[in-house]
This record gives C-alpha cells, structure tokens and sequence, in this order.
C-alpha cells in the first residue's frame, strides 16, 4: 500500500510538471499520499477496479466507515467549517438545511446553536454517510424531533425535487454546504435552485476547497476528496444574494490549496 502510495505520488507530480513543485509540497503530498493509501487502501482499491466515475454516492458508501479517520478527525476544517456556521446566524429554534452532511461533522455545532427548539434537516446521496450520520445524531443525543434525514441524489432532477420540497415544507431560514458543491457536476444549476427555492431572508454558507490554479495539491485534494477545485462554486451566492462575503483561510498552504467560506442572504 506504501509503495503504491508512493507510486500514485510520483505519476501525480509528473502530471503536473507545468506548475512549480516545491521539495516541500513534494514531502507534503508524500506523507499525505500514503497515510490515504493506508487509511482508506481497500476502498480505493474496489474504486480503481471499478473504474467508476469519482463523486458516484456509491464510492462515499464505501468510504463512510473511514471518513473522519482518513480526513484527520476534520482538523484541516475545523476553523472554517466554525466560520460557516458562525455566518449563518443561528438562533434558538432554527431550522437549519445541512446540505451533504456527510457523516455529520457539524451536527454539534449547529445542534449547540439551535438547541431542543430547532431542526436541522440533513441531506445527503450516499446511505453509508447517512448511517454514520445517524449514529453521531445518536451518540450526540439528538432527539428525533430535532434531526430530519433525507437521501437523495443531487445530481439527478428527482432528488433535487425531493430536496425543495423538503425546503417547501420545512421552510430553513439557514442553508449550509460544507464540501459537496465542488463534487457535484450540476453544482451551478444545483446552488441557484436551492436560492430559488428559500425564503426572502434565507442566510446561505458554503464552506469548501479552493484552488485557482491546477496545482500539484490542488490535483492531489481532487483525488482524495473527489472534487474539483479550481470551480468557483459561490458563483451563484455572490450573483443573487445580498451582503456577500468570502473568506480564505489556508490550512493546506503547503499544498497551495485554500478553504475558503462564502455567504450571503436570499434578498
Ligand atoms: C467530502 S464529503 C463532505 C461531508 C461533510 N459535509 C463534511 O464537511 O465533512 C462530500 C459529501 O457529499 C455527498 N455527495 C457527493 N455527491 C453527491 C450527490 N450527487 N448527491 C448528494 N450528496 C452527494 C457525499 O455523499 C459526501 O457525504
């Protein structure tokens, strides 16, 4: 597993001879490599053979069990992902939309914000996260009444149809994405229907990864997480929401790889 790391690494450096590699974005995307090998070997391994498309739900079922050991127990996020949440101004009692919630890394955080009064409605396409998510709602003690799940594919018209009238019925006056838009193929299409679909007033925060150019990490940070970082994903919040703002932060520095949160509200 070392040694394909190592080798996965080497074709990824070569690929990306236009841009400058420094000898420690060289060490950087070493270590990085081959900790993923480690950490997630069998599923890239049924990935590769498969040869399926990346951002399929199916790969993130497979990869759920070992999401948060393979992306460090969020440490590179924690920061933004703080700020997204910050921008979203979250009272007691909120309605909150978690746009692919993944395993549920921010159920905490937004639960705190809204208390027993609130709901969090969380959506995702794969079921392996949802099952995750739903044992963190569990071990978190998040009653029932406070957490709404739903599956669905936002890369297909019927789950983007699900998820607005889930915002028809449920009415969130908050809206994050955290680390989806820059998987999702139909992400600008995606992004100006759920702005379409909310409330005047409606508060919206994508926290996710960045790259203007395609750099060595930049290649690397779309491998592992599936994505595609050079997309200007908060195109859609900037052009129809009020009081627009980006933030950068930098935990990939090394890798030349932003996180960056955007937010705005629904005029
Ligand atoms: C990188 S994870 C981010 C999870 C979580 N938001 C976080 O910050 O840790 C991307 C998530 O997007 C979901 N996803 C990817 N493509 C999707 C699609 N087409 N429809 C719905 N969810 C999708 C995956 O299942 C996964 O949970």
């Amino acid at each position: 597993m070392v040694f394909r790391g190592l080798g996965v690494n080497i074709a990824l450096t070569i690929r990306s001879t236009p841009d400058p590699v420094t000898p420690r974005q060289y060490v950087a995307a070493s270590l990085f490599t081959t900790y993923w090998h480690v950490a997630t070997g069998p599923v890239c391994k049924a990935f590769i053979r498969k040869g399926s498309v990346m951002a399929d739900t199916r790969w993130y079922d497979k990869f759920a069990p070992l999401y948060n050991v393979g992306t460090f127990g969020d440490l590179f996020y924690r920061r933004a992902r703080q700020k997204a949440i910050d921008e979203l101004d979250l009272s007691p009692g909120s309605t909150v939309l978690d746009i692919f919630c993944g395993t549920g890394v921010d159920f905490a955080r937004l639960h705190q914000e809204i208390g027993i009064q609130g709901c969090i409605l969380a959506v995702d396409g794969s079921e392996g996260m949802l099952k995750e998510a739903k044992a963190r709602s569990g071990k978190l003690e998040i009653d029932d009444n406070c957490i709404v799940f739903l599956e669905a594919d936002l890369s297909r018209n019927s789950g983007i149809e699900k998820i607005v009238s889930q915002i028809h019925e449920k009415q969130p006056h908050q809206v994050l994405f955290s680390l989806g838009l820059t998987c999702l193929e139909n992400w600008q299409d995606f992004t100006s229907e759920i702005i379409s679909a909310v409330q005047p007033g409606t508060r919206l925060a994508i926290m996710d990864v960045y790259s203007k150019r395609l750099t060595l990490g930049a290649r690397f940070i779309n491998w592992i997480g599936a994505a595609d970082c050079p997309r200007t994903v908060w195109s859609a919040l900037e052009k129809n929401c009020h009081s627009f703002q980006w933030f950068e932060f930098r935990p990939f520095k090394v890798l030349d790889v932003s996180v960056f949160v955007a937010s705005g509200t629904k005029p």
